[in-house]
């Protein structure tokens, strides 16, 4: 007898989104991206790539072009409502009552989510605490610092337990501690089983934190892969050579991938052996951040 073996549906499965402003400029082409449970998923992209508008679309916030979006295996246009339970997002841009209390913008959301009073008392308590923002609780939100408000948009987000979290840079001008108390907070919840897509600009960021990562330019995605493949690839370092063979004086260049670990005497040898003048070493540099670069520039260069 055949063993049926259940197949997982993604928390969240985009395809071919598209989507053009109302001044005719296309700012996702087509955009593909699977995620699946447990996934830390990091989007990258220099401005304007189309990061924004992909999470406004999951969240209702933007209308799409055209395409698909299921969360949790609900489309969203067909199912709006159980779609949209299973998402938590914290925008890019504050989006909230300022002159509101704090704990009443945690509350207010979990009553729109259909949460009873006393829950969401409980929780919106459970989560300050987290977020190291329990003796705000009673203060007006535009008391808070910057990054108190991105830890409390969090805490807001994660008010009806979403299944996904999407946070468009939580980061970006927050101070390093703070940051640092962030990403182990999404460690931990991530480990407790909230699948997460963050979008950033610190790619040392992404590298610590996701499992996946997809890099989106001019609105399409350059790459969707592990970060584990990405950064195997990272190990090997490319080394450059201008060399000079004694007998002829003909000059070269060289370029030799090397593991990051192993000495690269051995190679200088093995040219010295086979009659080579070393003129020059350098480094083709290789982080994640070069790769990043090189991508996206590379898209720039053909128009489309
Ligand atoms: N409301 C809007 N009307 C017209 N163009 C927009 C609007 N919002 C964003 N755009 C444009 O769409 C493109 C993608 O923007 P966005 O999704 O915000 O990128 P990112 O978040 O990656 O920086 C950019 O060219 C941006 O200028
Ligand atoms: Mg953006």
């Amino acid at each position: 007898m055949p063993v049926l073996v259940p197949v997982p549906v993604p928390v969240l499965e985009i395809k071919n989104l598209q989507k053009t402003y109302r001044n005719d400029l296309q700012a996702l082409k087509g955009i593909d991206l699977t995620v699946q449970s447990g996934d830390f998923y990091a989007l990258l992209g220099k401005n304007g790539a189309g990061k924004s508008t992909t999470i406004g679309i999951i969240t209702s916030l933007i209308k799409k072009t055209a395409g698909m979006v299921l969360i949790n295996g609900f489309n969203l246009e067909k199912n709006p409502i159980e779609a949209k339970m299973h998402v938590g997002v914290v925008p890019q841009e504050f989006n909230f009552n300022a002159f509101e209390k704090v704990k009443d913008i945690l509350i207010n959301q979990a009553l729109y989510y259909g949460i009873p009073l006393h829950q969401a008392k409980k929780r919106a308590d459970v989560l300050l605490a987290q977020m190291n923002l329990l003796d705000k609780k009673e203060v007006s939100a535009r008391q808070l610092s910057g990054g108190m408000k991105r830890r409390m948009m969090i805490a807001r987000a994660l008010m009806h337990e979403p299944k996904i979290l999407i946070l468009d840079e939580p980061t970006a001008g927050v101070d390093i501690e703070i940051r640092q108390a962030m990403w182990k907070f999404l460690k931990k919840i991530n480990l407790e089983g909230v699948t997460i897509i963050l979008t950033t600009h610190y790619l040392e960021e992404a590298e610590n934190l996701c499992n996946k990562i997809a890099i989106i330019d001019q609105g399409k995605i350059l790459i969707d892969t592990e970060m584990a493949l990405i950064l195997r690839e990272l190990e090997f370092e490319t080394v450059i050579l201008e060399i000079e063979n004694i007998k002829t004086g003909d000059r070269q260049i060289l370029e030799k991938e090397i593991r990051k670990e192993q000495p690269l005497q051995v190679f200088i040898d093995e040219l010295k052996d086979q009659g080579f003048v070393i003129y020059r070493v350098r480094n083709k540099s290789n982080r994640l951040e070069q790769l990043f670069m090189h991508l996206t520039e590379k898209n720039s260069g053909e128009k489309s």
